[in-house]
């Protein structure tokens, strides 16, 4: 087994760090270009073995940005037949919201790839007639079982698992299940020689479940969405609490530093960090409360070699 190389494309929840429409604290701090806030990108990885083909899970919505500042992805060659060439061969997603899928329409102009979800994200999919620019006979679509490893890249085992959740933001009815555990939210496990890799961008609570699965894992990358569950009220940007969107909190004797406190995982870094969350303002309080607890905080751009 070789190393594997795992690259956050981006590091922000929806919306990006800074929302194109907030002056919240972190945002109005983006916005001037202070040095303690870093620029994110909407939620996004990529992982490879080789180097050479890469992974991506969740397809942003500045999936082509993404590849342009990050020269592994860029066009090596022409390939015979169509003249083209990425080095995404396969992509994978954990969840139908739109900063997960709305990215899948800029990797369009017939590049042939493998997109990976379970059955209920494809038919999410299949039922916005628009994502039929993934044209068939070009983008083979695979329905993945939860649970089942599969291999997106050649020596690269992956399975995806189960996580308490939601359905999408647009796809919400008034009988809406936070919490739900199904094929609507997925974490990802990718098998490496130093161990287990966990990716979980969007995650409602802790279960025992989980914890035992995350148990002893090499890392894992966690839902960092909100520092504390009624951070948009307070912040005056939004009315719902991050338990409402499917999000389990930073903070608090039932948020994940708690709740991962016992676990014994190697490296603990939080992704998907919505632009309220104070841990982006490098000398705040709440990042250096995240630090002691021996968390990293994800930037565009990161790179964890395991
Ligand atoms: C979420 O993670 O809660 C969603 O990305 C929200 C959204 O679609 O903006
Ligand atoms: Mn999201
Ligand atoms: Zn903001």
């Amino acid at each position: 087994m070789t190393r594997l190389r795992l690259l956050v494309l981006g590091a922000g929840a929806g919306g990006g760090v800074p929302q194109w429409n907030c002056r919240c604290r972190v945002c109005t701090l983006a916005w001037a270009n202070d040095g303690r806030v870093r620029h994110r990108t909407q939620s996004s990885i990529a992982v490879s073995l080789n180097g050479e083909e890469w992974l991506l899970v969740n397809a942003a919505p500045e999936v082509l940005a993404q590849i342009k500042t990050n020269p592994q992805l860029h066009p090596r060659h022409q390939d015979g037949g169509t003249g083209r060439h990425s080095p995404i061969s396969s992509v994978l997603l954990t969840n139908g919201d739109i900063d997960h899928v709305a990215g899948l329409l800029s990797l369009r102009e017939s590049q042939p790839f493998d997109l990976y979800a379970t059955e209920e994200i494809h038919s999410i999919l299949r039922a916005n007639r628009v994502f039929d620019v993934l044209a068939e006979g070009v983008v083979e679509r695979r329905a993945l079982g939860l649970d089942t490893p599969f291999q997106p890249l050649a020596g690269l085992e992956v399975r995806v698992f189960p996580v308490p959740g939601k359905t999408a933001l647009y796809m919400e009815t008034p009988d809406l299940e936070i919490g739900a555990i199904g094929q609507a939210t997925v974490g990802v496990e990718f098998l490496s020689e130093a161990g287990s890799i966990y990716y979980i961008p969007g995650c409602a609570g802790m279960n025992d479940a989980l914890a035992q699965r995350l148990t002893g894992a090499a890392a894992v990358l966690f839902d960092g969405t909100l520092w504390q569950d009624d951070e948009m009220i307070t912040a005056g940007v939004g009315r719902k609490t991050g338990h409402r969107m499917g999000h389990l909190s930073i903070s608090g004797p039932d948020g994940s530093m708690a709740a991962f406190e016992a676990l014994d995982v190697g490296r603990k870094i939080f992704v998907h960090i919505n632009n309220t969350n104070p841990v982006l303002i490098e000398d705040s309080q709440e990042r250096r409360a995240v630090e002691a607890a021996g968390w990293e905080v994800a930037y565009d751009g990161m790179e964890v070699r395991l």
